[in-house]
């Protein structure tokens, strides 16, 4: 049996992935308003992958026979943004969203919630992978230093990002 104390923390975290991929849809709008269309492809396939992060705690809560408790959004707040800006809050955002996965873990430990604990891990490697992702591009838009050919050879490369399969 869980404790209800995870299966609320789990509930606020589907709405912590809800409210990523919401940011992320609005990063996607920035984007293409800033002319660059692999950029606002990859945010947009940032944003669907943040909907299966999402799915996966939902789903979790179900099959441990919990009671999924879906909470308000937020408008994302984008302003003034750049290529840069916008990968550095995505960074920003990552780091804060890993914060949550290790506190959530914490807690699991805390309450003796192996199932919980175990479930996570696939989140903790998961979020090596999205603040790395993250930083590889900023190091990129540092290099270049605002060249528009290197701005426009990065956004060529960011429209090849494609769906990935769902796993797990
Ligand atoms: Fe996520
Ligand atoms: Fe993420």
């Amino acid at each position: 049996m869980q404790s209800k104390t995870v299966e609320s923390a789990l509930n606020k975290q589907i709405n912590e992935e809800l409210q990523s991929a919401y940011v992320y849809l609005g990063m996607a709008a920035e984007a293409d308003r800033l002319g660059l269309p692999g950029f606002a492809n990859w945010f947009k396939m940032q944003y669907q992958e943040e909907l299966a992060h999402a799915d996966k705690f939902f789903n979790y809560i179900l099959e441990r026979d919990g009671e999924v408790k879906l909470d308000a959004l937020k408008a994302p707040e984008i302003k003034d943004a750049t290529p840069l800006s916008l990968f550095e809050s995505a960074l920003a955002h990552e780091q804060h969203i890993s914060a949550c996965i290790f506190k959530l873990k914490d807690l699991a430990r805390a309450e003796s919630d192996h199932a919980t604990d175990v479930f996570l891990e696939w989140f903790v490697t998961e979020q090596v992978e999205e603040e790395a992702n993250a930083r590889g591009v900023i190091d990129q838009l540092k290099m270049i230093e605002g060249n528009k050919n290197g701005l426009f050879l990065i956004d060529r490369e960011l429209a090849g990002r494609q769906a990935e399969e769902a796993e797990g």
